[in-house]
This record gives structure tokens, C-alpha cells and sequence, in this order.
């Protein structure tokens, strides 16, 4: 079992029939709906999902696991979602995938959230991977020219094609490169007030627990201040 592998299957065992969880968008998050939906066809739990992108609700409607949207619920028990990096103060970078925007609403209407990562994403202060940010299409290279200014450099996400990367929700992502002395609070705070900013690929105060997995398949579970 590889290092993501583990971590996922080790946060799907808070799962428990009757809940209503979130599912994360990724590839540590692809195993944790793996797991999730065996779990529901060989132990037969019950649970209601939201999923964080709309590649996890396809592949979550693929598995047969049951999706309900926000309409039909306020509050999630638990959100199992990975991250690209997360320090000590469970602070994190998401957005690698480009679903920070549904990750952060996500996470944030959930009692609980579970990161799954693996060892290379632990890290004393994080900065090192760029803060991907969504922006609104109209205005984007000068909300990008704002943003750059609290950073070291600024890209607009690509896809293969050249063209801008769009989010399931319209929006373009650039990536910030920082370094390890960002201030991520001040950070995340300084770009919400940035007209045509949606939203900031920094999670502050919504993991609650992080289950870290090794090559050599154990995990680790770790609570905020480890
Ligand atoms: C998706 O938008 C991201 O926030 C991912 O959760 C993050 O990039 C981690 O992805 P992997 O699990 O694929 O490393």
C-alpha cells in the first residue's frame, strides 16, 4: 500500500453509517472515495456526500456513493480532503487540483476535517509550494498584479493547450509563489480584500486532525500543535 493510499484508508475509519461527510478532490482524496464506497458495498454503511469538485462527483457517482448538495444539508460531520502542504499549526495550502474554492466552503460547513497526506507535505512553515488563488476572469491580470505584489512571483495556471485553466466554477487560478517566511494569515487576509479575488488556497483553523502517511505503509495520526 503506498504512502497516500494508507492515510486515506486510515481517515475513512472515522467513518461511520448515518454520517454526512465531504469528499476532497486529489489523489490522496481518490482513495478515500475508493475506500469509502467499498465500504459501502461490503459493509453496508450509510452516509450522504458532498463532493468537492466535479471530477469526485463523477467518480463518486461512478462508485455509488450517494450525493446530496447544500440545499439538502447545512452542516457535514467530517471532510476527508488532501493538501499540498501543512505545518505544525495545521495551517495548509490546497488548490493544487484547482478546488480550493468548493474545498474551502467544503471544509468549513464540516465539524470535523481529516487531511490525508503524505510525508512530503509535512513541513515546519508552509511557503514552499505556491498558494494557489481563484480569481474572477474579468479584470484577472490586474487583480493578479495586486496579488503578486504580496509574493515573490505570480503565474496563471495553464492547461496543456496554453489556455487558462478554468475551475468548475468559472474562475481562473494563479499560483503565488511565497517562501517559507509568508505570513499566511496576513496573507489570506490581504488578498480577501482584493477586489476579484474569490478565494485563497489557505486553510487557517479548519483541519482538525491529519493523518500522515509513509512509504513504508504507516500512518501517523496527528492533531493540531504536533
Ligand atoms: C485539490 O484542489 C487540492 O487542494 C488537493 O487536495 C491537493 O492539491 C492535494 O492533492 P494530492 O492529494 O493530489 O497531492
Amino acid at each position: 500500500m503506498n504512502a497516500k493510499m494508507a492515510a486515506a484508508h486510515a481517515a475513512v475509519g472515522l467513518v461511520t453509517s448515518g454520517m454526512k461527510i465531504g469528499l476532497g478532490t486529489g489523489t490522496t482524496a481518490y482513495f478515500a472515495i475508493q475506500e469509502i464506497a467499498r465500504r459501502i458495498k461490503e459493509e453496508q454503511i450509510s452516509l450522504q456526500a458532498i463532493a468537492t469538485s466535479s471530477e469526485t462527483a463523477t467518480l463518486a457517482s461512478k462508485l455509488n456513493i450517494p450525493l446530496i448538495s447544500f440545499a439538502d444539508c447545512c452542516e457535514l460531520d467530517l471532510t476527508i480532503d488532501g493538501a499540498d502542504e501543512i505545518d505544525e499549526r495545521f495551517t495548509l495550502i490546497k488548490g493544487g487540483g484547482g478546488a480550493l474554492v468548493r474545498e474551502k466552503i467544503v471544509a468549513s460547513r464540516s465539524r470535523q476535517m481529516a487531511v490525508i497526506v503524505d510525508e512530503s507535505k509535512l513541513c515546519h512553515h508552509i511557503g514552499k509550494h505556491a498558494v494557489p488563488v481563484a480569481v474572477l476572469p474579468f479584470g484577472h491580470e490586474s487583480t493578479a498584479r495586486k496579488i503578486g505584489s504580496h509574493g515573490k512571483s505570480i503565474s496563471i495556471r495553464t492547461r496543456a493547450d496554453g489556455k487558462p485553466y478554468i475551475t468548475d466554477d468559472g474562475l481562473y487560478v494563479y499560483d503565488l509563489q511565497c517562501d517559507t517566511g509568508l505570513d499566511p494569515l496576513e496573507l489570506e487576509r490581504a488578498a480577501r480584500q482584493i477586489p476579484g479575488v474569490v478565494e485563497i488556497g489557505i486553510f487557517n483553523g479548519l483541519a482538525t486532525m491529519a493523518f500522515v502517511g509513509y512509504a513504508d505503509g504507516h500512518v501517523e495520526k496527528l492533531l493540531p500543535h504536533w
